[in-house]
Formats: C-alpha cells, sequence, structure tokens
C-alpha cells in the first residue's frame, strides 16, 4: 500500500474507552427496551432509531440538564424553537444548499456508496475530513481500496449533498422545493431580529434551541454516533466584534486543565497535551477568550454528570477540515470504543451567518451599539453544538460497569440522568398494601416504579441494570415498625428508613446532599 498522502496527519489510538464495543451497546438498548431500530418490524431504516420508555427518560434528562445549566441558569442565554421545515431561502443564504456535501464514492460493480473520507480514516487510518473530491479519489486509486462490500473497483468521488429534501404544499414545482433543516442554528440567526428585541438582550448573549436534525448521510454507522435523523442542543454566543477577547468569566476557568490537541499537533504527528486554559490562551493556541470559555463549559458538563474526565480532549480543525463558516473550531471529543470521536463542535462563525442573512433577505440584523453609537454585526464567537444521542452514547458508556460480585452490568448512571430514580419492591405478596402506599407517596416526587414479580435478587439486577439509583424494599418489619429499607444501586449498601422521612431522605440521596452511610 502506498503511503497516506503527506500532511493528512494520523489518527491517534483506537484504544477502547469501555469494555464494550458500539454493537454491543446497541445490543444492551435494544435488549433494556433504551433504543430500537426505526420500524423494526419492518426490517428497519438505516440511520433512523426509536426510544423506547427507558430511553425517552434519559433523553429527557439530558436535555433538561442542559436547558437548566445553559439556559434557565444564565442571565445571558434565552432559547427559541424554531421550525424544521422554513423558507428555503434560508439553507441558500446560510450556504447549505450549495456548500453541504460529503465525497461519495460508488462500486462500479455492485454500485455500494460509501463516504470516502470515512473509507480513508479506516483503511488509511489518516484524518480525511474536509479533504478534496480529487485528493480522495486519487488517494483511493493510489491506495487501490477496493469496495468494502465486493471488493469490486470504486468510481471517481463525487458530491453529495445531505439536504433532505421536501415539497410544500399540494402541487409540485420548482419552487415547492424546501428542506428538513440539517441544523437548528439557522433558526436563531432567522429569528436573531425578533429574539433579540423581544429579550431585550444587549451583548454579549446566546440563543440556544434544541430540537431534531436531519442529514441524508451516506453511510450512516456506529448506532446513534452516526445517523439520519437525530437531536441537537445549540448555542450562539454572540459578541461584539471588538471585544471576542473580553470574556468575564475567564479568570474563573484558567486553572482548568484538559487534554488538547492543536492543529500543529496534528500536521507535526504529535500526541495530544494535558494543559491549563491559561497556558493555551498564553501560546496563541486557543485564540480567544470566549471560546476557550465555551469549551470549558461544555467539558464540564460532562464531567458534572459523570462523564470521565480522561475520556475527553478537544481538537481544533485542520485549516483543510473547518466548514465554509469557521474562522476556528474546536470540537471536544470523546473516546469512544471506535476510537477519538467528535461529541461537541465548537465553531467561531464570526459575523458570516448574520452578514449571509442580511445580504439575502435585506434584513437589518445589525445591534445598536451604545457606547460608540454605531451599529454592529455580532460575531458568534462560539457554537458549542452537540447531538443528543452521542451525549446518550458518552453517559451510557462511562456509566457501563460490569460487576464481578453480581455478575451482571450494573448502569451508574448519574441520578439526573437515570430514567427510574426509585422502584418500589415489595418483598412478598403479603405486603403489597403497604408497599403500593409507599409507592403512592413516591411516584409525585420521583420518576418511580413498581416491581412485585420475581425474586428480589432479581429484582435488584432489573433495576441496577436500567441505572436505578435506589430501591425501596417493604417487608413484614415495615407493618410494625412503619419503615423500608433503601438500597444503594452502586454499593448495594442498605439502611431502614421511617416511612415518613423516605421521600425527605431520597431527595437528599438522589441530588448528593449526603450518602446512605450518612444516614
Ligand atoms: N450548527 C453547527 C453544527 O451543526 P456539526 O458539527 O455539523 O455542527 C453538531 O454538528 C453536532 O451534531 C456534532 O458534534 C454531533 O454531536 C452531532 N451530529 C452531527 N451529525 C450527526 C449525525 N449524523 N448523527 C448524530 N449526531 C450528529
Amino acid at each position: 500500500m502506498a503511503q497516506p498522502a503527506s500532511g493528512s496527519p494520523t489518527l491517534s489510538s483506537t484504544k477502547p474507552s469501555s469494555v464494550i464495543s458500539i454493537d454491543d451497546m446497541a445490543s444492551f438498548c435494544k435488549r433494556k427496551g433504551f433504543v430500537y431500530p426505526s420500524g423494526e418490524i419492518y426490517g428497519g431504516l438505516a440511520g433512523f432509531f426509536d426510544y423506547g420508555h427507558l430511553g425517552v427518560e434519559v433523553m429527557n434528562n439530558i436535555k433538561q440538564e442542559w436547558w437548566t445549566t445553559f439556559v434557565r441558569s444564565r442571565e445571558d442565554v434565552v432559547g427559541i424553537d424554531g421550525s424544521i421545515v422554513t423558507n428555503p431561502n434560508v439553507w441558500k443564504a446560510s450556504g447549505h444548499v450549495d456548500c453541504f456535501e460529503d465525497i461519495m464514492l460508488e462500486c462500479e460493480k455492485c454500485h455500494h456508496r460509501v463516504r470516502g473520507d470515512h473509507l480513508l480514516e479506516d483503511k488509511l487510518k489518516i484524518a480525511a475530513d474536509g479533504l478534496s473530491r480529487d485528493a480522495i479519489t486519487k488517494l483511493v486509486k493510489d491506495n487501490k481500496i477496493p469496495c468494502p462490500a465486493c471488493k469490486g473497483q470504486l468510481g471517481e468521488g463525487r458530491q453529495f449533498n445531505l439536504m433532505f429534501k421536501t415539497n410544500v404544499g399540494p402541487v409540485e414545482t420548482e419552487h415547492s422545493t424546501a428542506y428538513l433543516r440539517p441544523e437548528t442554528a439557522q433558526l436563531i440567526f432567522a429569528n436573531f431580529r425578533l429574539v433579540t428585541e423581544h429579550a431585550r438582550l444587549k451583548l454579549p448573549f446566546g440563543i440556544a434551541q434544541i430540537g431534531k436534525a436531519y442529514r441524508n448521510e451516506i453511510s450512516p454507522r456506529d448506532f446513534l454516533f452516526r445517523c439520519r435523523e437525530f437531536e441537537l442542543m445549540e448555542i450562539e454566543y454572540f459578541v461584539h466584534p471588538d471585544k471576542t477577547n473580553d470574556c468575564p468569566f475567564i479568570k474563573d476557568i484558567l486553572g482548568c486543565e484538559l487534554l488538547v490537541y492543536s492543529s500543529v499537533m496534528q500536521q507535526q504527528k504529535k500526541d495530544a497535551q494535558a494543559m491549563t486554559i491559561k497556558e493555551a490562551l498564553e501560546h496563541n493556541i486557543i485564540k480567544t477568550s470566549w471560546h476557550a470559555y465555551w469549551i470549558v463549559q461544555s467539558h464540564q458538563w460532562f464531567v458534572s454528570l459523570g462523564a470521565k474526565p480522561e475520556n475527553f480532549r478537544i481538537r481544533q480543525h485542520l485549516p483543510t477540515e473547518k466548514s465554509h463558516y469557521a474562522l476556528d473550531t474546536w470540537d471536544l471529543e470523546y473516546h469512544f470504543p471506535f476510537g477519538w470521536k467528535e461529541l461537541q463542535g465548537m465553531a467561531n462563525r464570526t459575523d458570516f451567518d448574520l452578514r449571509q442573512h442580511m445580504k439575502h433577505s435585506q434584513a437589518d440584523l445589525s445591534l445598536f451599539d451604545e457606547e460608540t453609537s454605531t451599529k454592529v454585526v455580532p460575531h458568534v464567537i462560539a457554537e458549542p453544538a452537540q447531538g443528543v444521542g452521542r451525549a446518550f452514547l458518552v453517559f451510557l458508556f462511562d456509566a457501563y460497569t460490569y460487576s464481578k460480585e453480581r455478575e451482571y452490568i450494573v448502569l451508574k448512571l448519574h441520578p439526573k440522568l437515570a430514567p427510574v430514580k426509585v422502584s418500589v419492591l415489595p418483598l412478598v405478596n403479603k405486603v403489597q398494601d403497604k408497599a403500593r402506599e409507599v409507592f403512592a407517596l413516591l411516584k409525585g416526587e420521583f420518576a418511580c416504579t413498581f416491581d412485585k414479580s420475581g425474586a428480589i435478587g432479581r429484582r435488584y439486577a432489573r433495576n441496577d441494570e436500567i441505572g436505578t439509583p435506589y430501591c425501596v424494599t417493604i417487608d413484614f418489619e415495615t407493618l410494625e415498625k412503619n419503615d423500608a429499607t433503601i438500597r444503594d444501586r452502586d454499593t448495594a449498601e442498605q439502611k431502614r428508613v421511617p416511612i415518613a422521612k423516605l421521600a425527605l431522605t431520597l431527595h437528599q440521596l438522589l441530588h448528593g446532599h449526603c450518602t446512605l452511610k450518612d444516614i
């Protein structure tokens, strides 16, 4: 095989971050009722998934935590919920109609289609994102890479636009074409004028959105990692164009340490380096304090919800890889079992989008700067944008633990993300009425289940496997003493607590205000 083209950095190690593969995770999620292939009774559809009850609960918890952290708890961020189909001129102005493309290779024999950069990454272990159509075609030819399905010859690379087209209205004409949104960001830009006026926002400020996005991926793969329908959580953070380096919160995060993989380190084939934000800014590796701030916020959010810090790094996009709108982009990456991969993109989009929409719509999207009495077009200094499905995978991988003593999986999800917080278990049939009373007491307070079937050990196991932090067991002693046993998922420790104090104690445990030991 020929050597990869010079200048294409090699991908770093693919040491598994978890004991299980992505396929095993997909099987686990299906077996336990988190996620299913969509329309499975008809054979499914590649790149589409349906969430079962437990999956919806976890997804909702992730979205709620994100919204609470980045919108509700902040003075400077407000939310919107734009529509999935909008005026197609939005996508013409943003560049998606012309530029949102990947390079596709088609087998001349079996017509199997594959995404060019992914094929090169798999076969040559190089970072190929952003390589041109000609470069991809040449590398495939030079390295004699065959069709992954039938080993036939692959044809020339072709541009493939990822936008899903649809038709609006009863008659299909050249003017009725619209698109399912490939990102939520553009609705933020298109609504910029109205949102800033109604929320009376002054720079710097952010506008956030959570919602579905659609991309007609050439080869969806790795379960929820790359699908055709997924949910995004995005913030566009706008700053004054002359104040991109004036983050007032920077001093609080200068000491934070991250594993940093700059574009220079990648080009020089060096390893990622642990460094503080102070060092990264002093060495001009991260260019602005605002960009650094948002990188740290995103990382800290994951860690605060139980993700393992050692599984994260930040990687700067190579000049060849950056999107058409980005001045500088950093990805928060996670060490998936199939290698370091993008979890969240954080692009400095400058004023590209607002200016594009001003040009195409003729609307004035500038803001009045009271200090200088001039109009300014704000810059998006960072756009923390992440898929909810990828976050879901991260939290599940880091929670997934095989217990040797118990000989089954314990899903050590953070209590805030756990789909069921408490399960009430009557030890024997004769205490069922009392257990129902306790269940009625708790179910208004927490996501709570009542589980009476099977041996108690089996019921603990069932709950441990889906991540229920606490089980409450009702036995004969409960009838005499009016108390119940709380069992901790992670330690299997048990404590008796008066029923009168049960809800309060569970609240304290679930919010991390105490542990069972303290009771
Ligand atoms: N507005 C910017 C934007 O959309 P992006 O890097 O294209 O940026 C943001 O996407 C995030 O969306 C990614 O970091 C990833 O978490 C998620 N994402 C992108 N494509 C995806 C796909 N096909 N399936 C699942 N998640 C995806």
